[in-house]
């Protein structure tokens, strides 16, 4: 017999003598947590009406659980043990905005890998990761848990961090199963408003938001996660386009389906349905298994089975979705968690994970040249030889827990390597080694919070500036301001810390700002007043230690934008996959609000699609990053001037590092199908290598892309491939201008 006939013959034989409420019960997630077991939760376990629990972390009280429900209940289903481990456990990584900047999958892998280590050491068997929505709405706060705004990205991300999750089974101890969630659509919530309406046709539903699922997929993920949002009034989580037709008739996942907290019940709070009893008809029939912590199965669903409202072949298929995880995860031969066989959370070498993860995430996006003693030299890394006093200003210097960001349920700030901590170290240790010649580091707050609007404390950062050879600004966003539900409709820097730069620049002396953030943030009024910038996202625990290892030239910063920054918020929407449109705005059609003659005629400023009052383009495009080298690109070519639908061609670019100094450059391919059946964005990221390049050294890197590569969806919604003509590009950025052409022929 085959495994999988042996799997569904186990899973048969099991159902076969499982009564109603048993089946019922195995579709039933309820929150836990605090390391004790309520005599509720203790009866239902007992009497196997629990499938499984959320939020508990004390491994003691978890295979308390699972003794009652395997030993105690009448057949011995073990539970599932669910946690958010978004980026790390106690050991925490950089949001996943900031993994995706590192565009480097090994790197995903292997901090899941140490977040599952970590997670299972508790008896913690799932995880709600990884959150593949698109986010290309920087107002929205969950953009931080999610790989940006590109679908091939975001696949490749989210397929990295299942691999990590699940290891190479999800029997093996260390692993535990992933969740791809939310499906589908979340990101395009409205206005960037949490939870809000996603109006998405369903042809951009199906080229933009769906790719990165399906790759998770392809990756073995467990399990999905359904939205709370309404998708084109039909809320996710009892969509059957979604969770019948796409995910099971067309993609066919043989995994199991979970709703978002109190999803199921919000149903009828969206309008949806009229009670809690439609809710669970409504979510039953088009596709979810479990209920996460409403009780609209436990309450209805037996009912409804009985009245034959929900046929039993749907219970039970529900069931089996259920039953083959907990299977497929060994609970039946392993229900219990021995914390002796795993590291030690925050050990050494997690650590050491944590911050080659925080340094390739961080994005140099402006290093320019200083004047100091007749040299010119660009400003990082800074020569700590050159210097006899820094600054480093600002509240998040400083600050263990907010580095951290945001869905740290079980992050631990103790382990926190600070920016100024780690920045002390450097210094003191150059001074040791160079027989004295220290470096003096002054601190100031500047403010007390990034979103303080208290200026009491400026003069003492300007005085602590003017007193030191340079300044170093960690500033951005407090953790808080990020994540679920922590939307703002404005994505400037809170607070004054504008003011604050300006006061800080003011001095004259040269400045390196260094921002923390779970989004995407208009910074074009900070720009002009620093020499050099460093975007870190929120980095994790050794978020300090990688920003002073780049600072000081210990590290080179690599990391490449996976979302655009905006000039202002009111270009948000703003991306690089955008459409073509029947007019774009180009640099010669588009007029500034201040260059406007007064009673200018009707038709004298531009027709094209642009603002009056900001630039067309962005601060900083998707893909952007700079490095301590100096990276050129030259002679793309293709192995052939025509791509059969069967063959391949080889897309291939030289790569140089003009600088001094060794480098790792993001080598991204990019494509637009100039003709479609739908119209089709200016151009889609199809493949990115990450190479490292000696000051001089030139490297050919080649890409292969087959007609698959250039598939999409068309008006009748099936996926396809049409001849025709092909722009492809090679470089460091969506904006790169090296470009060629091919054709995809009949
Ligand atoms: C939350 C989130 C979801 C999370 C779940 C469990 O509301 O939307 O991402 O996994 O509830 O905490």
């Amino acid at each position: 017999m085959s495994d999988a006939n042996a799997e569904q013959a186990r899973i048969a034989a099991l159902l076969s003598q499982m009564t109603l409420e048993e089946k019922v019960g195995q579709l039933l997630q309820v929150p836990a947590g605090g390391g004790h077991v309520p005599e509720l939760l203790r009866r239902a376990v007992s009497e196997g009406r629990i499938g499984s629990v959320i939020n508990e972390v004390h491994v003691d009280t978890v295979n308390e659980l699972q003794w009652l429900a395997t030993r105690q209940s009448r057949l011995g289903i073990p539970l599932l043990v669910g946690r958010d481990v978004i980026h790390g456990f106690t050991t925490v990584f950089p949001i996943p905005l900031g993994q995706a900047a590192s565009w480097n999958p090994a790197l995903v892998t292997l901090g899941a890998r140490v977040a599952a280590r970590e997670a299972a050491a508790v008896g913690v068997n799932w995880t709600f990761s990884p959150m593949v929505d698109i986010g290309r709405d920087p107002r929205w706060g969950r953009v931080a848990e999610g790989y940006g705004e590109d679908p091939y990205l975001t696949g490749v991300m989210g397929a990295a961090a299942v691999r990590g999750y699940q290891g190479a089974s999800l029997a093996d101890v260390g692993s535990i199963a992933a969740c791809a969630k939310h499906f589908a659509g979340y990101g395009a919530s409205e206005s960037g408003r949490d939870y809000n309406t996603t109006n998405i046709p369903e042809n951009e539903l199906r080229n933009v938001h769906l790719p990165p699922f399906k790759a998770a997929i392809d990756a073995g993920v467990a399990t999905l996660m359904t939205s709370f949002s309404d998708l084109n009034g039909v809320p996710a989580s009892a969509n059957a386009l979604l969770l019948t037709q796409i995910l099971r008739d067309e993609w066919a996942f043989d995994g199991m389906v979970v709703s978002d907290w109190e999803s199921i019940r919000q149903l009828a709070v969206h309008g949806f349905t009229a009670n809690d009893r439609d809710s669970a008809f409504e979510a039953a029939t088009a596709g979810v298994d479990m209920e996460m912590t409403s009780t609209t199965y436990a309450d209805h669903l037996a009912a409804l089975v009985r009245d034959g409202h929900v046929s039993m072949q749907r219970l039970d298929t529900m069931v089996s979705n259920v039953l083959r995880l907990k299977f497929r995860l060994g609970l039946f031969e392993n229900p219990y968690t021995d914390a002796s066989h795993f590291p030690e959370a925050a050990c050494a070498e997690h650590l050491q994970a944590a911050r080659d993860a925080a340094v390739e995430s961080l994005v140099l996006l402006k290093n320019d040249h200083v004047a100091h003693e007749a040299v010119t030299a660009p400003v990082l890394p800074l020569a700590l030889d050159r210097l006899s006093s820094l600054a480093v200003i600002g509240p998040l210097a400083d600050d263990p827990h907010d580095q951290l960001g945001t869905w740290i349920f079980d992050g631990d700030a103790q382990y926190s390597v600070t920016t100024l901590q780690a920045i002390r170290a450097h210094c003191q240790a150059h001074g040791q080694a160079d027989g004295g010649h220290g470096v003096a580091v002054h601190y100031a707050r500047g403010v007390a919070t990034t979103r303080s609007r208290d200026r009491a404390e400026f003069a003492e950062a300007v005085a602590v500036a003017e007193r030191s050879d340079a300044v170093v600004l960690v500033l951005g966003e407090e953790a808080i301001l990020s994540g679920e539900a922590h939307c703002r409709a404005d994505v400037t820097l809170p607070g004054v810390q504008e003011e604050l730069i300006a006061a800080i620049a003011a001095t004259g002396k040269p400045v390196v700002l260094v921002l923390m953030a779970g989004r995407a943030l208009a910074i074009e009024r900070v720009v002009p007043h620093v020499q050099a910038l460093v975007y870190a996202w929120h980095p994790g625990t050794m978020g300090g230690a990688a920003i002073a290892d780049v600072l000081f030239g210990a590290a080179s910063p690599s990391g490449k934008l996976p979302v655009t920054l905006p000039r202002v918020t009111g270009q948000i929407p703003m991306y690089y996959g955008h459409k073509h449109t029947g007019k774009p705005a180009t640099h010669d059609t588009v007029v500034h609000i201040d260059d406007i003659e007064a009673r200018a005629p009707q038709l004298s400023v531009g027709n094209t699609s642009f603002h009056l009052d900001v630039a067309h383009t962005p601060l900083f495009p998707f893909g952007y990053g700079l490095s301590y080298g100096t990276i050129e690109y030259a002679n793309i070519t293709t192995s052939h001037s025509t791509l059969t639908p069967d063959g391949s061609i080889t897309v291939s670019a030289d790569v140089i590092n003009t600088g001094h100094r060794a480098a790792d450059e993001v080598v991204q391919l990019y494509v637009r199908d100039v003709v479609g059946n739908v119209t089709r964005p200016v151009r889609e990221l199809k493949a990115f290598e990450k190479v490292h390049l000696l000051p001089g050294e030139r490297r050919l890197v080649r890409f292969t892309l087959t007609a698959d590569h250039l598939a999409f969806y068309g008006r009748a919604m099936r996926r396809m491939t049409e001849p025709g003509q092909f722009h492809v590009w090679i470089g460091g950025s969506s904006t790169t201008d090296l470009r060629t052409e091919f054709v995809l022929s009949a």
